[in-house]
């Protein structure tokens, strides 16, 4: 029997919470929505074609040499010496720039998985961390797998190395659900990154490293208790919450309303709380998103559990 090809495929890559709090550049972790899609599929002309991109009012280059998902797909094609394969890529955007919700690493993710999968998947998710990573670094300059690696694998994810690029999955506890608020403001990545002090005093060090043991042990031993005790940041948070207005103040109303502990998704604007259960995400998600609109500020509320696939397939056109 004939092996079906694949013509043309789309696919959905998540957004993403990274740092969790304590772990800054190491742990991160996916949600349901919203994401961005991407779709690829084979042409006559060689090489890679970036013939569309929606959502992202113009802000994105189609040169696909400047472009996250281009520069992810190049590297990967470069990687398999198949620069030649005519693909033309559609983008999708579905989640603005600067918004802390790992927007740049999700385009990244979908460059590079579209296209592995159009040609029958040579690589698993995990090979494909590198060249996710590529393009990623191209919009931030920065090499961290906190967005990359759980837009990539799903769940929570837990990175050992950058350098080395190893990374561990860890399982959510079944009733983890995260509020995740997006205040309409922008908070470039580079600029929250400078901000932050190259060295940070042994008593900070010692603290952080003890709230991210204690979010890890918590997560797999699914006790709530001990990551709600374990999160906190002492070293990003006190720097970055004036990026961010009223920032206190929604930690306080989500910690009021119930959550786990709340801090800064990524490098902000976004707020994230982590929080016992469907319902009670909902009603911090709600406690914070009254104080940015109290402001006023528009925010936007994405209610999940944590993501266990990270970036899938969502439609695809085969022909024999
Ligand atoms: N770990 C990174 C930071 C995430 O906090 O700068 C940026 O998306």
């Amino acid at each position: 029997m004939l092996k079906e090809a694949i013509q043309e495929v789309r696919v959905f890559a998540p957004a993403t919470v990274a740092n969790v709090a304590c772990g800054y550049d190491v742990l991160g972790f996916a949600i349901d929505a919203p994401g961005d899609e991407v779709v690829v599929r084979h042409c006559q002309k060689p090489g890679l074609h970036i013939t569309a991109i929606t959502g992202d009012e113009g802000k994105l280059p189609k040169n696909p040499e400047k472009n996250t998902a281009g520069v992810a797909a190049l590297d990967l094609l470069r990687h398999l010496g198949m620069t030649d394969l005519g693909i033309e890529m559609e983008i999708h955007k579905k989640m603005p720039f600067g918004s802390g919700l790992g927007s740049s690493a999700a385009s990244a993710v979908a460059g590079a998985y579209a296209v592995n999968r159009l040609i029958g998947e040579p690589l698993s998710k995990k090979q494909l961390l590198p060249f996710a990573m590529a393009g990623e670094a191209s919009a931030d300059g920065a090499w961290h797998a906190d967005n990359v690696g759980p837009c990539l694998l799903g769940g929570i994810v837990f990175i050992r190395s950058n350098d080395e690029l190893d990374v561990a999955q860890l399982p959510a506890p079944k009733n983890l659900w995260a509020a995740v608020v997006h205040p309409d403001i922008e908070v470039l990545t580079k600029v929250a990154r400078e901000i932050l002090p190259k060295d940070i005093p042994l008593v900070n060090a010692t603290q952080q490293i003890g709230n991210l043991g204690g979010l890890l042990c918590g997560i797999i031993q699914e006790d709530y208790g001990l990551i709600s005790r374990s999160i906190h940041d002492v070293i990003a948070e006190p720097r970055r919450q004036k990026l961010i207005p009223e920032f206190y103040k929604a930690k306080r109303a989500a910690l009021a309303a119930g959550a786990l502990g709340f801090s800064i998704s990524g490098a902000g604007p976004s707020v994230f709380a982590l929080c016992e259960g469907e319902e009670s995400a909902k009603k911090v998600g709600d406690a914070i998103s009254k104080v940015f609109s109290a402001i006023p500020l528009g925010n936007q509320v994405y209610i999940s559990r944590i993501n266990p696939h990270g970036v899938h397939v969502v439609e695809e056109k085969k022909s024999k």
